[in-house]
């Protein structure tokens, strides 16, 4: 009996023991409490994009994420700037360069800069940045410290099903299947 006691006592030390210091590492990495999507436990690498886009340089310069990524119309997208908004900066600054003589080529050739996807939800699965914009979210919380990134990468897990679940219960949001996936509604249509 009196070692059934002792191995109690031991266990609760332990597991005392544990929770302090599970709770003082959280605390020493900095880590605030969970507001978003979880950290991306093996990012990609950025994707060598068609001109070498730097947002930490862009948002030193005094731009903000709005200067080049609206939400107009309570849309889904954030959308890309046009090769016509760089070059309202671009058109003297940098001129000379040759990332800047490439944007240059789209512009005069009215094709849209074909940027790499770093962020993408699977096809048919429902995803409104406006949505998450009325209900609070910020750019942060989805995308991580961006204005610190010389190179995008996709340093959070947004675009997986356990990411966007986790934050769902966090904020109390809706986790039913067909939140997500409108197409397996009555029909049951598979998103393709
Ligand atoms: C940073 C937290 C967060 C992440 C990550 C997140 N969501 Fe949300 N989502 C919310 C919140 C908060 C709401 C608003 C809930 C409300 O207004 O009741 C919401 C609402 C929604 C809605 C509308 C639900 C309804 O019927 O009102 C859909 C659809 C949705 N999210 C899909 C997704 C998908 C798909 C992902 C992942 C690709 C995702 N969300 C990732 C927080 C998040
Ligand atoms: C001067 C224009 C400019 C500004 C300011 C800017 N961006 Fe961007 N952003 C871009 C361009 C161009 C791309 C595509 C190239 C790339 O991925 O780096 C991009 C890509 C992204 C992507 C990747 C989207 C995807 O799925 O491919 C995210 C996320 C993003 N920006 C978020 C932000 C946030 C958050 C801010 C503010 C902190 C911001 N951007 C400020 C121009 C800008
Ligand atoms: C409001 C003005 C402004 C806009 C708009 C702008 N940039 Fe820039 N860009 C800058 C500044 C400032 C720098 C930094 C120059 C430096 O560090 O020497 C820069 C630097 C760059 C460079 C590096 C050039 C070099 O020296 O090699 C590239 C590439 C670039 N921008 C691409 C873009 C693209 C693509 C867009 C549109 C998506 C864009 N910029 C929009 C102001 C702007
Ligand atoms: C709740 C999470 C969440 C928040 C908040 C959020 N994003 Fe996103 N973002 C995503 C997801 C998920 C995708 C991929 C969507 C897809 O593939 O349709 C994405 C894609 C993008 C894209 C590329 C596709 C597009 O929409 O044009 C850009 C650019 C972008 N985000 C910028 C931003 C900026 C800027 C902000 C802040 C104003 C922001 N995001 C806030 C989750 C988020
Ligand atoms: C908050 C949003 C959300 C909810 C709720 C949700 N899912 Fe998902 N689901 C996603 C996203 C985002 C993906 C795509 C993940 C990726 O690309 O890695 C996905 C992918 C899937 C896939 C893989 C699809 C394929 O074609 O590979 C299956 C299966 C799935 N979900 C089943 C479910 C079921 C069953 C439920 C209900 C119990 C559910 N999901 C609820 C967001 C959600």
């Amino acid at each position: 009996m009196r070692a059934a006691y002792h191995h109690k006592a031991v266990l609760g030390a332990v597991v005392g023991l544990l929770l302090a210091f599970f709770l003082a590492s959280s605390l020493a990495a900095g880590q605030a409490p969970q507001q978003g999507a979880p950290n991306n436990p093996e990012p990609p690498p950025a994707p060598v994009q068609p001109i070498p886009f730097n947002h930490k340089a862009h948002m030193a310069a005094g731009l903000t994420c709005d200067s080049c990524h609206t939400n107009a119309n309570n849309a889904v997208l954030m959308t890309f700037p046009t090769a016509a908004g760089c070059m309202k900066c671009h058109a003297t600054l940098a001129a000379n360069t040759s990332p800047i003589q490439k944007l240059k080529q789209y512009y005069d050739s009215k094709k849209p800069i074909p940027w790499l996807r770093v962020y993408k939800v699977l096809p048919g699965t429902g995803f409104s940045h406006h949505t998450h914009l009325t209900a609070g979210m910020q750019c942060i919380t989805c995308h991580g410290q961006v204005s610190d990134m010389t190179a995008m990468r996709e340093v959070k897990s947004t675009t997986s099903m356990g990411g966007c679940i986790d934050c769902h219960r966090l904020h109390k949001a809706p986790t039913t299947c067909v939140t997500c996936h409108k197409a397996w509604g009555p029909g049951m249509v598979v998103a393709k």
